[in-house]
């Protein structure tokens, strides 16, 4: 199956390299010559893929991709029953897919994801992860795959109106962020460290969610997808129009395995262009 995938790409690749060479003459000779000369490309080219394949690149467990990830994080990542579902799952299905892997998704603290990949225990982390300059001194990025909003959520009746409020002279807020995640990492440097909040990190975001609803803090800053989600399941909470930052979401992956690297942003670049990515994102998030 997956030997027939990577032949019949490599005969389209062979096929337009001979095309390629023809010039775009359209003579019966030269496309007779065209595919003599692809099925030869491809043959040769299928007997280096078959070593190839298994040489290229190396993953943590053999003909497994491992991908690290956060199960708290709907619609990216989150648990149906005993299964991870989500965008994140499916991206990576079909990403192991492209690359004739069989694919298992382990779950851990957010906080752990990149060191897990960064040691060689995981081979993606797939998180709803924002690309930023520190994480990438850790990991290489893959291209990005979607965008991300920091937003912020307040009890309906909440005096925070607007991510102003949140920078005023004189704020003190409390606020809830799932730890070591960006709505932490900026909330942290752009607030608490000058003095305006204090900031309550929760190892999941629904667990600040619920601090919120007890009034142990002001308000939560998260991704605005999980943030839909979480409103949607607690009475009394509304996000607020005006965003914090936006994002890109990108996979992490370790810095040494540069062949895995190529393969995996490649698949993706592929899953990207022909449109299955944006499908994947169309069944969990309704445009506006
Ligand atoms: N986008 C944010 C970040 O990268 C939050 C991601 C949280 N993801 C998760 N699976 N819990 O920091």
């Amino acid at each position: 199956m997956k030997k027939t995938r990577l032949l019949a790409a490599l005969l389209a690749a062979g096929m337009m390299l001979s095309l390629a060479a023809c010039g775009g003459s359209a003579s019966s000779s030269s496309a007779a010559s065209s595919s003599a000369a692809a099925s030869s490309a491809a043959s040769s080219a299928a007997a280096s893929s078959a070593a190839d394949s298994e040489a290229a690149f190396t993953t943590v467990n053999d003909g497994v991709l491992t991908m690290a990830t956060n199960a708290q994080f709907p619609p990216y990542e989150y648990y149906e029953g005993e299964k991870i579902v989500g965008i994140d799952a499916e991206i990576v299905a079909a990403i192991a897919e492209k690359l004739g892997l069989d694919y298992v998704i382990e779950d851990m603290e957010f906080d752990s994801i990149i060191t897990s990949v960064q040691t060689g225990k995981a081979d993606i982390g797939l998180a709803g992860m924002t690309v930023t300059d520190e994480r990438k001194e850790a990991v290489n990025f893959t291209e990005s795959y979607a965008t991300g909003k920091q937003v912020i959520i307040v009890t309906e009746d909440s005096a925070i109106t607007s991510v102003d409020d949140l920078f005023a002279e004189g704020a003190s807020h409390v606020i809830g962020v799932q730890r070591n995640t960006t709505g932490d990492l900026y909330t942290t440097w752009d607030l608490e460290d000058a003095g305006l909040a204090t900031i309550d990190r929760y190892s999941k975001g629904a667990e600040a969610v619920q601090a919120l609803k007890t009034g142990k803090v002001d308000c939560v800053v998260i991704d605005n997808e999980p943030a839909k989600a979480f409103v949607a399941e607690v009475d009394g909470l509304k996000i607020l129009e005006t965003e914090y930052i936006e994002e890109q979401y990108a996979a992490a992956m370790n810095k040494d395995n540069e062949a895995l690297y190529e393969a995996v942003n490649d698949a993706l670049k592929e899953l990207i262009a022909d449109g299955t990515v944006q499908s994947i994102i169309d069944k969990y998030i309704s445009a506006e």
